[in-house]
């Protein structure tokens, strides 16, 4: 019966939902161009050995956090007479669930006997009688016997799994064997997570919030927050603003939040977002300028039309900055490489000819403000950070980029105090490059 069940040797990655997905099997070492700057370097000789040890035991966590014990290759058998679900097979934690689809064509014996296991739950045959040979009710291994390939199809069709552990986002493994077939199947354990919608209401007004950060360039502020009003009169605008001296600023429905002096980008971001209540956010730089060809309404009509968008960038002054992030997770112990390529994208955007999907966006974007909440940027980066929030997002968002939406950049005028802080130094670049060590399991990165 052997060639009737001739089946292709199928190979299963197993899916996995997390980001590291090859995570447990890609253990090569990787490495940067000449450009790459080594990251270890940035750590204190003394303070090495110390860093290198917590970070291990932090991989080591997040591995087995966002990791399951799915992440294995299953190489299905040729010729197998067995039946049962590939993929696709979820349950609730603790909760009884139907195998859907195990069964055995074979052709006539004597006996027919199969045997199931799994690790993390309990099987069961409902309706099951006495006559029947079924052994391990209600445990982890079962065993059917019956002289009756129909009788048995019909007790495997009634078999269920009912997880004897509590977990959110878990994964067992079943063992099915008939005779010398074994195969083994994935079951997902997974707690149902309910919607959180946001109403987009009925105007541009009840979709959009302006989000900026302001740091002692009031001048450009109010230029920005005029240019807004001028096309658009009532859209809400909020104001994280750490500046040393806090100004008045002009306008009606303006949010303005004042922080501890210098707090930085990050921290500023993470506040206005923070307070943003409607679907979707628009962020600007302080000293942009809205014109004609601002339409905040445009990359609403693509985030509507392409769900999975999570950002869309724009253009500042026609240039149109985007970068596509290349990542190795690399070797356990020495972590991954990262690389930033410019002006390249992964594909265009289909139906939108000025778009294209990326990893990261110019400062002049539309987000989605619950995806762009779960990334967060991250405070500790309080200078010159942008690229970061990008790499923090890498597997988490879906980028695009689109060059026919603009905002106007104001001229530069020069700031002491402004530059003063803004400029990275020496000693911050240096902490910047321990921080992606530890953070992101980095050994190098190329800029
Ligand atoms: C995660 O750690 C627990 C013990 O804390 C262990 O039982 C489990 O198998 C680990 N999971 C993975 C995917 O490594
Ligand atoms: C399933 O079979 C594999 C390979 O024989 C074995 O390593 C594993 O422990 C079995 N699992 C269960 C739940 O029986
Ligand atoms: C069930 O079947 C397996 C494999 O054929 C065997 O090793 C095991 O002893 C059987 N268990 C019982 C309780 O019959
Ligand atoms: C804010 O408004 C007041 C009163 O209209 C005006 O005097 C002031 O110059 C404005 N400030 C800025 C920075 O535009
Ligand atoms: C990307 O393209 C823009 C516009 O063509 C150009 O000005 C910029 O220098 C390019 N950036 C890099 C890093 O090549």
């Amino acid at each position: 019966f052997i060639s009737k069940y001739t089946i292709n040797l199928l190979i299963i990655y197993t899916l996995s939902y997390s980001k590291n997905q090859m995570g447990n099997f890609d253990h090569t070492s990787c490495s940067c161009t000449g450009k790459g700057v080594v990251l270890k370097n940035a750590i204190p000789g003394d303070q090495l050995d110390e860093v290198l040890r917590r970070r291990a035991e932090e991989y080591r966590k997040q591995q087995n956090r966002t990791n399951t014990n799915l992440d294995v290759l299953l190489v299905a058998p040729s010729n197998s007479p067995l039946q049962y679900p590939i993929h696709g097979f979820t349950v609730e934690p603790l909760t009884k669930s139907l195998i859907p689809g195990l069964a055995v064509h074979a052709g006539t014996r004597e006996l027919y006997k199969v045997f199931l296991s799994v690790s993390y739950g309990n099987l069961l045959v409902d309706g099951a009688t006495e006559t029947d040979l079924v052994v391990g009710q209600g445990q982890n291994a079962l065993n059917i016997s019956t002289t009756c390939v129909d009788r048995l199809n019909q007790l495997l069709s009634q078999v269920s799994y009912t997880s004897t552990i509590y977990r959110i986002n878990t994964r067992d493994l079943a063992n099915f064997t008939f005779e010398d077939h074994a195969v083994t199947f994935p079951i997902i354990i997974k707690r149902s997570s309910m919607p959180v919608l946001y109403d987009p209401g009925t105007d541009i007004n009840t979709q959009v919030t302006v989000a900026t950060k302001t740091f002692l360039r009031y001048k450009e502020l109010n230029v920005l927050i005029e240019s807004i009003r001028k096309y658009y009169k009532d859209i809400k605008i909020i104001i994280a603003d750490d500046s040393l001296n806090p100004e008045r600023v002009n306008g009606s429905n303006i949010e303005r939040y004042i922080m501890p002096p210098a707090q930085g980008w990050f921290a500023g971001r993470n506040l206005a977002v923070s307070q943003v209540t409607t679907k979707y956010f628009l962020w600007v730089d302080d000293d942009f300028q809205f014109n004609s060809e601002t339409k905040i309404e445009s990359f609403v009509e693509i985030m509507e039309a392409v769900p999975e968008l999570d950002i869309v960038g724009g253009a500042v002054n026609n240039n149109q900055f985007y970068f596509k992030l290349v990542y190795e997770s690399g070797d356990m112990e020495e972590g991954g490489c990262l690389s930033r390529v410019f002006n390249t994208t992964h594909q265009a955007l289909p139906s939108y000819p000025h778009c294209s999907l990326v990893d990261g966006v110019v400062n002049f974007y539309l987000a989605r403000t619950d995806s762009v909440r779960r990334v967060g940027f991250d405070p500790v980066l309080n200078r010159v950070a942008h690229s970061e929030f990008f790499m923090d997002g890498l597997g988490e968002l879906l980028v695009a980029s689109c060059g026919n939406i603009k905002i106007g950049h104001q001229a530069q005028v020069n700031h002491n105090t402004y530059s003063e802080y803004r400029t990275q130094k020496k000693t911050d670049e240096r902490r910047k490059l321990a921080h992606h060590f530890f953070k992101n399991h980095l050994k190098c990165v190329e800029y």
